[in-house]
C-alpha cells in the first residue's frame, strides 16, 4: 500500500492552520491576553436579516410533508440559477444560460475540484503570491506547476507577455487578489483571454472579492469579455459579499461553448459534480437566493462598505507610521511591506507576541510575498480600531 505522491511535495500545513496553529500555542501560554485576529479573511458581521428570515421559512418548508425535500438537484436548485442569471445581465449585461452555472458549497472547494476534469499533464500558471489553494491542490493532483510573478514592479498584475515562448494550459487568475488587493482593468483581463484563445490554455478566473470591486474599470467578470466563453471558467462565493464563510454556497460557471479534445466542458463538469456531489442544503440555496433580492443586496452592501471603512481606517494608520502597503480599495485585504525589513513570519511573531495582533505571513501566498503581511478588513470596527491604536504605539 502506498500513500499518495503528493503527500512528499506538500509543505507541512496549509496556511491558514499554520497560523492557527501557533495562535493556539500563544493563547494556551497567554490565556490572559486580548488576541486581534486579522488574519483569515473571516467575516465578523452577521448575515443579513433578510437572509436569516429566508432560513428560516426554508427550514419550515423542510418540517411539512408538503413541502418537503429531499436531494438537491447536483447542480443547483433553479431558483438561485434564475437569480445568478437575473444579476449577470442586469449588473454586467452579460448573457448566461442557467445550465452553465453550478451551485457548490464555495469557491475554495471549486477551485480545487475542478481540476478531476484536467489531465494531470497540463501545466498550470500561478500567480506568486496568491491564494496557497491553488497550489496546494495543483500538486495534489500531480500537475507541472509555473508561476507568474506578482511584484511591485508590475503592480502585482503580471501579464501574458511575460510567458510567451512557454507551454501554459491552465491559467490561475484572482482578481481582486488574496492577498494583495490588486485587481484587473477589464483592457487587461483582455489580454489573458486573447493569450488563453491563442494557445488553448484555460483561465480559471476566481472572483470571490468581486463585491468589493469600487472602479468601473475593473473587470468584474471575465465574461465582461465576450471572447472569454471559449477559454474560460468563473468561481464566485457568497462568503464575502454575502458573510457566507460558515453557511458554505458558491457557484461556477462553465459555458457550454467551451470544448477541449471536442468534448464540452460543461458536460465533464456536470458529470463531476453529478459523481461526487450532493448538491448545496435546500436551506442554504435558499439564503442564498434572499441574499440577492433588493433587500438582501442593500443589506449585504451595508456590510461590505463597514468592512471597506475598516479598510480605510486601518490604511490611515499605516500611512501615519509610513509603513508602504498595497489593497484595501477594492478588495477587503491590506497587503504591507514589514517595517526594519522584516521576514514575514518574524513579523508575524513581532505582531503576535508584542501587540497580540494575528495577521498572515506573506511568504505563506508565495516566494515573493517574503517581507509582505497580510491584514484583514473583516474584524469588527471595536477590534479594527483597537488594533490601530496598538499599531501606533509600539511599531511607532
Ligand atoms: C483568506 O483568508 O484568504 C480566505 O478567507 C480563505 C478562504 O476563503 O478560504
Amino acid at each position: 500500500m502506498k500513500i499518495a505522491n503528493w503527500a512528499k511535495k506538500i509543505k507541512n500545513n496549509y496556511l491558514f492552520q499554520a497560523v492557527a496553529d501557533k495562535l493556539e500555542k500563544f493563547k494556551e501560554k497567554n490565556p490572559e491576553k486580548k488576541i486581534i485576529n486579522m488574519g483569515i479573511g473571516d467575516v465578523s458581521l452577521p448575515i443579513a436579516d433578510k437572509v436569516v428570515k429566508a432560513c428560516i421559512s426554508a427550514s419550515k418548508e423542510m418540517g411539512q410533508i408538503s413541502s418537503f425535500r429531499g436531494y438537491s438537484p447536483d447542480g443547483g436548485y433553479d431558483f438561485l440559477k434564475q437569480k445568478i442569471k437575473n444579476e449577470y445581465e442586469k449588473n454586467l449585461g452579460v448573457l448566461i444560460n442557467k445550465n452553465e452555472i453550478f451551485i457548490s458549497d464555495g469557491a475554495k472547494s471549486d477551485m480545487s475540484n475542478i481540476l478531476d476534469i484536467f489531465s494531470y499533464e497540463n501545466i498550470c500558471l500561478i500567480p506568486d503570491p496568491v491564494y496557497p489553494v491553488y497550489l496546494d491542490t495543483s500538486i495534489m493532483h500531480g500537475m507541472k506547476i509555473e508561476f507568474a510573478n506578482a511584484t511591485e514592479e508590475n503592480n502585482f498584475l503580471p501579464e501574458p507577455d511575460f510567458i510567451f515562448n512557454k507551454k501554459i494550459d491552465i491559467i490561475y487568475i484572482c482578481s481582486p487578489n488574496n492577498p494583495t488587493g490588486a485587481a484587473y482593468t477589464k483592457d487587461q483581463i483582455k489580454k489573458w483571454v486573447d493569450y488563453a484563445n491563442s494557445c488553448g490554455a484555460i483561465i480559471l478566473y476566481d472572483a470571490a472579492y468581486e463585491a468589493f470591486i469600487e472602479d468601473n474599470n475593473l473587470c468584474r467578470s471575465i465574461f465582461e469579455i465576450p471572447e472569454s466563453k471559449t477559454c474560460a471558467i468563473e468561481f464566485k462565493s457568497f462568503s464575502k459579499s454575502a458573510g457566507f464563510t460558515g453557511m458554505r454556497c458558491g457557484y461556477s460557471i462553465v459555458p457550454r461553448d467551451l470544448e477541449r479534445e471536442n468534448i464540452s466542458l460543461n458536460y465533464l463538469w456536470n458529470r463531476r459534480h453529478s459523481t461526487k456531489f450532493n448538491g448545496v442544503a435546500y436551506i442554504i440555496q435558499r439564503a442564498a437566493e434572499a441574499s440577492l433580492s433588493d433587500e438582501g443586496k442593500f443589506e449585504c452592501q451595508k456590510s461590505i462598505k463597514y468592512y471597506k471603512k475598516n479598510a480605510q481606517i486601518i490604511s490611515n494608520t499605516l500611512n501615519k507610521l509610513s509603513i508602504k502597503f498595497f489593497g484595501g480599495l477594492n478588495s477587503p485585504y491590506i497587503w504591507l511591506k514589514c517595517p526594519n525589513n522584516m521576514k514575514s513570519w518574524e513579523f508575524f511573531d513581532y505582531l503576535l507576541q508584542n501587540l497580540n495582533i494575528v495577521g498572515i505571513p506573506g511568504s505563506g501566498f508565495g516566494k515573493n510575498g517574503e517581507n509582505y503581511f497580510r491584514l484583514s478588513c473583516f474584524a469588527s470596527r471595536e477590534n479594527t480600531q483597537e488594533a490601530c491604536n496598538r499599531f501606533m504605539k509600539i511599531i511607532a
